[in-house]
């Protein structure tokens, strides 16, 4: 096959083979010729075409008809071209589909009247292979190669416009950008540039696209940009969604592209939650009518086992119907016995081949496949649920570049900076509400068996603290033993470590314990260890300067010990400054802090809890009762801080917010025969007793 190039070097290839036609005069007759194919060029035209504004040689007709012969002679083993002598010129007579350039105007011709232009202009734009003409140099090749390239400017426009219409704006990215950097002040580039970026999730890189090129505008020209560019500007500030592709949702369900369904089964009994579901919905309605600024993005965050990925599937499953595109689900394994948490890449790998991509249509490197995951989401309209992540780099290379998905989110951690991100919404889920957990149960345990001992249903509830995970492990055990009277099983789980291994199930993903133990072991060795405090503390709350005197350190020490603990959700912030930890949660801290810390230190630190919680009463009982014969205590013991009210007021705020702690600690105290100095716990009894008046 022979083809004749002009986008680029001057050349005629047989197959691979490159025939010589000569310097650059002589290839300069051939281009000529070749560009008025299959017509006549009169002399003159072909010397002015050729020589012009430069030196004629001293007999061009002759120097014409030279290089002629030459080349007839060149391209004689090609064939395909003959040149022949006209009555006042030359011709060549040639197949003009073999001719690059008119290959190239044809394509173009073809593809404004094709539905498939995009093939057409990307197989156009594939013929250039350089600067038009490359090495010659007169007035009639300039002005020919201006026109090319701007034929070629426009084509690329035009392609770039059908592949921004099927979503194809990551692939895009690179290429724009370099693009614009060549023709800053082309305003429809400029455009595509910044509706790229806008899918791509970057709208503020966009909006300073706008800002760059209206500046150059204004800077050279002094002129605005067009009214469609400031349109644009316009959608993008407000995050109009009539700036997102459809073309592609269409034509991918049209040509039956995968349909994903990986949800899992929800869970039979679920039961409450009611107001998360509901946030949940209001998001998906929200997203449904493509509201600007919607959250694509929830995050469903809790301690371990408190049912965030019953929720999240359930929810999914409720809304299938609104994302007809289908659901992806993936485990990233943030915590759990299964070894590593999920690389984004080997989850971007599975997804694709649920998108349908087969093994031999992956990219090689992750960034192409993670492009090609972006595009193929892009214009659709899917649930996606990554269960179990560990933190937010695990999740951002899985978010779709634009809207029209809705992500789910579950983690033990607080995910602390991808929450914070814009259309991110975080749902934090506590433990079921007594009255929900009895649903729970009962529904559990069937009616025959829950109406048969009420009370015992109580106490199991009681003893699972609302944990759905414990709640489902006690009531595995129960249905394996239908004659065991649900009494005996509550009075058999006890309290502390006998009640986790009552919950245990020996399997270690659903076990309570080792449940529990996977937020654990991230811990720092500091918040580990008043983790395994919080266990001596009888609860049901611990503020800042108390937690500090139960450890021994300093309060501002405590505090991000306990924001750390608040952020792996083993304790949660029940008020500023105060945290709580749900009975099962201290109940595993008081089994590690048995195993972990020698009988002095927790003997140590709870006399410096008594110690703290003595001398604050103390304190706060002499301003509310100046009147009581007042009692001097010995010093607080090392490494106690006990806050000391300022006047009646605080004293009075210190006691209302302490009050149900002081309770426990002196029924705790009482129960278990401590007072580790002697008179710590009847001194704390008397100021309460004090403060409150008796
Ligand atoms: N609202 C509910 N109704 C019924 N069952 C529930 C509910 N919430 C959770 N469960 C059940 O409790 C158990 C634990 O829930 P789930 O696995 O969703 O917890 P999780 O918060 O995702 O825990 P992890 O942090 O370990 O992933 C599961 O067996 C689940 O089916
Ligand atoms: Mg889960």
């Amino acid at each position: 096959l022979v083809e004749f190039q002009l986008l680029g070097n001057v050349e005629v290839r047989v197959g691979e083979e490159l025939i010589d036609v000569g310097h650059a005069r002589q290839k300069c007759v051939l281009a000529v010729l070749l560009v008025d194919a299959n017509r006549e060029v009169a002399v003159d035209k072909l010397v002015e075409r050729v020589w012009g504004g430069q030196r004629l040689p001293v007999r061009p007709v002759g120097a014409l008809q030279t290089y002629v012969s030459l080349l007839r002679r060149a391209l004689a083993s090609a064939g395909s071209v003959v040149i022949s002598r006209q009555r006042s010129g030359y011709r060549a007579a040639v197949d003009a589909e073999l001719v690059d350039l008119h290959l190239f105007r044809s394509l173009l011709a073809q593809a404004r009247a094709a539905p498939a232009a995009g093939r057409l202009l990307g197989k156009a734009l594939g013929l250039w292979r350089g600067e038009p003409f490359a090495g010659l140099d007169t007035p009639w090749v300039s002005g020919l190669r201006a026109e090319l390239a701007l034929q070629r400017h426009t084509a690329r426009l035009d392609l770039t416009d059908i592949q921004l219409r099927r979503g194809k704006h990551a692939a895009l990215l690179s290429g724009l950008a370099a693009q614009v950097v060549e023709q800053p002040q082309d305003e429809r580039l400029a455009g595509q540039l910044m509706l790229a970026l806008y899918r791509s999730g970057r709208q503020a890189d966009a909006l300073a696209q706008y800002h760059r090129i209206r500046h150059d505008l204004a800077g050279e020209l002094g002129i605005d940009p067009s009214p469609s560019l400031r349109r644009l500007h316009q959608q993008i500030l407000a995050g109009d969604p009539a700036l997102t592709p459809r073309v592609q949702a269409t034509s991918a369900r049209r040509r039956g592209r995968a349909v994903p369904r990986e949800l899992p089964a929800a869970t039979a009994y679920f039961s409450g939650r009611e107001q998360e579901l509901a946030v949940l919905t209001q998001l998906t309605d929200r997203a449904g009518r493509r509201v600007p600024g919607a959250p694509r993005v929830c995050l469903v965050i809790g301690s371990a086992g408190v049912g965030k990925t019953a929720l999240a599937v359930r929810w999914a499953h409720e809304a299938v119907g609104r994302f007809p595109d289908g659901q992806l689900f993936a485990s990233l394994r943030g915590f759990g016995p299964s070894g590593t948490p999920a690389a984004p890449a080997e989850v971007i790998r599975q997804f694709l081949a649920s998108l349908g991509v087969t093994p031999g249509q992956v990219p090689a490197d992750p960034e192409s496949q993670a492009a090609l995951y972006r595009s193929l989401l892009a214009g659709r309209r899917l649930i996606i649920v990554l269960d179990n992540v560990r933190d937010p780099a695990q999740v951002r290379p899985l978010l779709p570049g634009s809207p029209g998905c809705l992500v789910l989110v579950t983690s033990r951690n607080q995910l602390t900076g991808l929450a914070v991100s814009v259309g991110v919404r975080v749902l934090s889920l506590g433990v079921l509400p007594e009255a929900e957990a009895r649903v729970l149960l009962e529904r559990l345990l069937g009616c025959d068996r829950a109406g048969a001992e009420p009370g015992a249903v109580g106490e199991l509830v009681r003893l699972c603290a609302g944990l759905p995970l414990a709640l489902t492990n006690v009531t595995a055990r129960v249905a394996a033993r239908p004659r065991l009277p649900l009494a005996v099983v509550a009075a058999g789980l006890g309290d502390g470590q006998a009640r986790l291994d009552g919950l245990g199930t020996g399997d270690p993903a659903t076990d309570v314990r080792s449940v529990f133990s996977w937020s654990y072991r991230q811990l720092s060795a500091g918040a580990a260890r008043m983790f395994r405090l919080l266990g001596i503390h009888p609860g049901p709350e611990i503020a800042v300067p108390a937690a500090a005197s139960l450890a021994g350190r300093p309060a501002g020490e405590a505090n991000r010990m306990l924001d750390e603990l608040a952020a792996a959700h083993l304790v949660s912030e029940s008020l500023p400054g105060r945290y709580a930890c749900h009975d099962l949660m201290r109940a595993y801290a008081a089994e590690l802090a048995g195993r972990y810390d020698s009988r002095e230190d927790r003997r140590a630190a709870s006399a410096r809890m008594l110690d703290h919680y003595l001398h604050a009463s103390h304190a706060a009982a002499r301003l509310l009762r100046p009147a009581r014969d007042p009692v001097t205590l010995t010093a607080p013991g090392p490494g106690v801080t006990p806050e000391v009210p300022a006047d009646r007021a605080q004293a009075l705020a210190w006691f209302e917010a302490e009050h149900r702690v002081l309770l426990s600690v002196i029924a705790h105290a009482g129960r278990r025969g401590l007072d580790v100095h002697a008179g710590q716990v009847p001194g704390l009894m008397t100021y309460f007793l004090h403060i409150r008046g008796d």
